[in-house]
């Protein structure tokens, strides 16, 4: 990545692929400003419908989903289980909390209980030249 790329994107790999409490990789993140931009060429998996990825904002302790709907709208998803907050993980479609058994679609809507609220989001929003932009600083 050139130091254009790099400022553009605002997202910086920092330290490659971690792999976190699941099989899928992490990618750690830097926001900008509060917002954390990626780019579409960089991560094909979010270009189809289903795809997912997980993203560790620098100085943050639990990776946030970032998940393309069949809607074709991509969401950032807390994977902090709402109802006593144990992580979710993504199994297949959708988050299956291990804890009491919750299940949220992959839009974060609640599937099953014993939760009643659903995941939180982040506001996410991909530009027409391909940036996904999410603002990480809080819940929407
Ligand atoms: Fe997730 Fe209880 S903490 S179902």
């Amino acid at each position: 990545m050139d130091r254009r790329r790099f400022v553009e994107s605002g997202a910086v790999l920092l330290a490659g692929i971690i792999t976190g409490c699941g099989a899928r990789p992490t990618t750690l993140v830097t926001p900008v400003g509060g917002l954390v931009r990626l780019p579409l060429r960089d991560h094909p998996e979010l270009e189809r419908v289903g795809g997912a990825i997980r993203i560790l904002p620098d100085g943050g302790s639990t990776p946030l989903y970032v998940v393309r709907l069949a809607s074709g709208e991509v969401v950032t998803l807390s994977p902090v289980c709402k109802h006593l907050g144990c992580i979710v993980d993504l199994k297949g479609q959708e988050f299956v909390c291990p804890c009491h058994g919750s299940r949220y679609a992959r839009d974060g809507a609640v599937r099953r209980g014993p939760t009643e609220h659903p995941l939180d989001r982040f506001a996410t929003s991909v530009s027409p030249d391909g940036i996904i932009e999410i603002d990480v600083r809080r819940p929407v």
